[in-house]
C-alpha cells in the first residue's frame, strides 16, 4: 500500500487533506479513518459499495473488464490447470505448493475429514425436513465445542488447524446434511479419494452400491468449488471478517459466513434460478415470465442474472457455461426439459435490450444450478455446497484479517433519523 497524493475535502466550515492510497493494481481509496476526529463528520455509504473495508492481497476483481483473479492467477487458468485442494492452498498461504508441499497438504486436510463420532448426535436433533443450510450453519457453530484447541486465534499454529479443519470438515457435514434428510445412512469420508470424488461419494454412496465417481461429474464439480472458492469482499467474507474483528473463534465466523451467504440474494440464487426455471415450466412460459421481470412494480428478478461487480460477463460464468454443456453430454441430458428451458432463457434474455441495456449477463450462479441438477443435487443443497466452497475463501480472508496488525473492531456509524430527544410520558396521560 503507498501513499501517492491527497485530496481536500472543502465545506463552509472545513477544509481537510486526506491521503490516498494505491494497491498493486485497482483503484485508489481515500483514506477516511481520521473523517470524523478531523470533521467530526462521517461517511455516509449504506451497502458499502463505495468503501475498501480492508487491505487484502488474496483475489482481485475488475468487475468492468471481468477480471478475477487469486493471488494474481487469473480463474480461467486455475479453473483449467489446478485443482480445488490447490487452489485452497494458493488461497490460504499465497503461493501454488511445490509437489511435495501438495502432498503434505492433502494428505493433511485428507485426515481432518472425519467427523469426532459424538457430532452425529447433532443430527438426530434436527427435523428430518431441515433445511441442510440450517443444519450446516448450526453445526459448524457448534464445532467450537469440539475441538478447544483450535479456539486459541493468537497462535498462528492454532488458526492454520482450524483454517484446514474448517475446509476439512464443512464437506462431511454438508454430506451428512443431505442423507439425514433422505434417511439415508451416513458415509463416511475416504481419505485416499479427491476432495471433489470423496465429496460425490459422501453425497451418493449407499452401503451395500458400489458407486463409482465418474470422473468427469468429479471434474465438474471441482470446477464448480474451485470457481466459487473465494470472490473478495462479498457480503457473507464481510460477515465473517466483521465477526472474527471481536475475535469470536473461527467456527463461529464461519457460521456466521454460511448465515449470510443462505440469503437469496448471495448464494441462495442458484437455488432460486431453479426454482424459477420451475415456475417458468416451458419454453412456452418465457415471454410471459420476461415482461413480469421488465415490469418494476412486480418485484420479480431474473434469478441468476445479473452481479454487483461483475458489470461485464462474470469470468467464471463463461467456464461453468462449457463445463455445463461437457456434463450434460456426458449424461446425456440434452433432452430434459428444463435444462432445454435454461438454454432458451440464457439466448432470450441475452438479446434482450432490457438486460442487454443494464448489463445483466447470466451469473455463476445460474449455471451451477443447472450442472449441479444434472449431478443429481437437490436445488437444497445448493447453497450448501457454495459454502463446502466457499469456506477456503473465509478461512483464507479470516486469517489475514487476524493477521493484520492495523485490523480493528468493526464498528460502522449511522446516519440517526429517527425522533430528537424527548421527555418521557407517563402511560396514563398518552390518552
Ligand atoms: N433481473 C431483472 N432486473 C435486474 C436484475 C435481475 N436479476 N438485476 C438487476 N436488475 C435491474 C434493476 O431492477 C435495476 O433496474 P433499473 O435501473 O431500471 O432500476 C438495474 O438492473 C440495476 O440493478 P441493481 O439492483 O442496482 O443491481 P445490483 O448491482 O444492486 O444487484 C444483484 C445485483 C443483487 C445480484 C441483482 O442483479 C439480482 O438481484 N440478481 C438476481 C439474484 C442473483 O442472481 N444473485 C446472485 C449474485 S452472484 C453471487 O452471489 C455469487
Amino acid at each position: 500500500m503507498t501513499e501517492s497524493r491527497s485530496v481536500r475535502l472543502t465545506s463552509e466550515s472545513h477544509c481537510d487533506d486526506f491521503p490516498v492510497l494505491s494497491g498493486t493494481i485497482g483503484p485508489d481509496v481515500i483514506d477516511l479513518r481520521t473523517l470524523p476526529q478531523k470533521t467530526g463528520l462521517f461517511s455516509f455509504d449504506p451497502g458499502l459499495g463505495g468503501t475498501a473495508t480492508c487491505t487484502s492481497s488474496i483475489t482481485y476483481i475488475d468487475g468492468d473488464k471481468g477480471i478475477l483473479l487469486h493471488r494474481g492467477y487469473p480463474i480461467e487458468e486455475l479453473a483449467l490447470n489446478a485443482s480445488f485442494t490447490e487452489t485452497a492452498y494458493l488461497l490460504l498461504y499465497g503461493e501454488l505448493p511445490t509437489t511435495d508441499e501438495y502432498q503434505v497438504f492433502r494428505t493433511n486436510m485428507n485426515t481432518h475429514r472425519l467427523l469426532n463420532e459424538q457430532i452425529r448426535n447433532f443430527f438426530n436433533g434436527f427435523r428430518r425436513d431441515a433445511h441442510p443450510m440450517a443444519i450446516l450453519c448450526g453445526t459448524v457453530g457448534a464445532l467450537s465445542a469440539f475441538y478447544h484447541d483450535g479456539l486459541d486465534i493468537s497462535q498462528p499454529a492454532t488458526r492454520d488447524l482450524s483454517a484446514r479443519r474448517l475446509i476439512a470438515k464443512v464437506p462431511t457435514i454438508a454430506a451428512w446434511a443431505y442423507k439425514y434428510s433422505i434417511g439415508e445412512p451416513f458415509i463416511y469420508p475416504d481419505e485416499e479419494m479427491s476432495f471433489s470424488e470423496n465429496f460425490l461419494h459422501m453425497l451418493f454412496a449407499r452401503p451395500g452400491n458400489h458407486y463409482r465417481v465418474n470422473p468427469v461429474l468429479a471434474r465438474a464439480m471441482d470446477r464448480i468449488l474451485l470457481l466459487h472458492a473465494d470472490h473478495e469482499q462479498n457480503a457473507s467474507t464481510t460477515t465473517v471478517r466483521l465477526v472474527g474483528s471481536t475475535g469470536a473463534n473461527p467456527y463461529a465466523c464461519i457460521s456466521a459466513g454460511i448465515a449470510a451467504l443462505w440469503g437469496p440474494a448471495h448464494g441462495g440464487a442458484n437455488e432460486a434460478a431453479l426454482n424459477m426455471l420451475q415456475s417458468i415450466g416451458s419454453r412456452e412460459g418465457i415471454p410471459a415470465f420476461l415482461e413480469k421481470v421488465k415490469d418494476r412494480n412486480s418485484g420479480v428478478r431474473l434469478m441468476g442474472f445479473g452481479h454487483r461487480v461483475y458489470k461485464n460477463f462474470d469470468p467464471r460464468a463463461k467456464i461453468l457455461q462449457a463445463t455445463c454443456h461437457e456434463v450434460i453430454e456426458e449424461l446425456g441430458l440434452e433432452r430434459d426439459p428444463l435444462l432445454d428451458l435454461a438454454m432458451e432463457l440464457e439466448k432470450v434474455a441475452t438479446e434482450d435490450d432490457y438486460f442487454v441495456s443494464r448489463k445483466l449477463y447470466p451469473n455463476v450462479d445460474f449455471y451451477s444450478g443447472l450442472i449441479l441438477k444434472a449431478l443429481g443435487i437437490p436445488t437444497s443443497m445448493f447453497t450448501v455446497l457454495f459454502a463446502v466452497a466457499r469456506t477456503v475463501g473465509w478461512v483464507s480472508q479470516w486469517k489475514e484479517m487476524i493477521e493484520d496488525p492495523s485490523a480493528r473492531i468493526n464498528r460502522p456509524r449511522q446516519l440517526y433519523i429517527g425522533q430528537p430527544e424527548r421527555k418521557f410520558v407517563p402511560m396514563s396521560e398518552r390518552g
